[in-house]
């Protein structure tokens, strides 16, 4: 069995371009080659949450959902700010894990890439839906690292140093047994 730990890669944003998303492509470049890192691609796919389906058989992209954050060591958020909280949509795939005891105990951080002072809605909506799954959050890991877009390459990758030493600190402290 392997014992590469891994890291579920969650996006709170479908926007082609995405900087959250290139916060997490960004992670993905900065993990050290003991450490698996998976971006989450199912996002859009996830139906409305509706406590009637939630049971079994669960829609399949519900079951993908709960069963890549079983996989996972710990689960890393970068979602953007949508009229003080969080996207509808990701919420909906919050609202998703409430059923299902896979993000219980779980270690879960959220990088915060809004401009300095913003995304604080976001950030306190996190705090109250993660808890009330009963996530593990990982305070050390909740950092804000504020993107600027012009430093995200083709590729989707931020080039700033800085950046990219934050995120792979952000990485360590989400692993750092507690
Ligand atoms: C519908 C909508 C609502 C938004 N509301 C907020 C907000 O309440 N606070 C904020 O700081 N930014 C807000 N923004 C700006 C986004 O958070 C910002 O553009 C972010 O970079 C988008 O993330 P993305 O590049 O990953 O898609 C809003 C953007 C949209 C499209």
């Amino acid at each position: 069995m392997s014992t590469t730990p891994s890291i579920l890669l969650l996006c709170g944003s479908l926007r082609t371009g995405s900087s959250n998303e290139s916060v997490l492509r960004t992670v993905q470049a900065v993990a050290p080659a003991r450490v698996r890192t998976v971006l989450y691609e199912g996002l859009a796919a996830l139906p409305h949450f509706d406590p009637d389906d939630d049971t079994d058989p669960l829609p399949a992209p519900v079951a993908e959902l709960r069963a890549a954050i079983r996989a996972a060591a710990a689960v890393l958020i970068c979602t953007p700010e949508y009229a003080g909280t969080l996207p509808g949509s990701f919420k909906n795939l919050l609202d998703w894990t409430v059923g299902g005891t896979e993000i219980c105990d779980k270690p879960v951080a959220w990088v915060n890439a809004a401009a300095a002072g913003r995304g604080r809605g976001a950030e306190a909506t996190l705090r109250t839906v993660l808890g009330y799954t009963g996530a593990d959050i990982v305070e050390p890991a909740c950092v804000s690292v504020p993107v600027d877009r012009g430093t995200v390459g083709a590729d989707g990758v931020i080039t700033d140093e800085g950046v990219r030493e934050q995120l792979g600190t952000v990485l360590a402290r989400l692993l750092t047994p507690r």
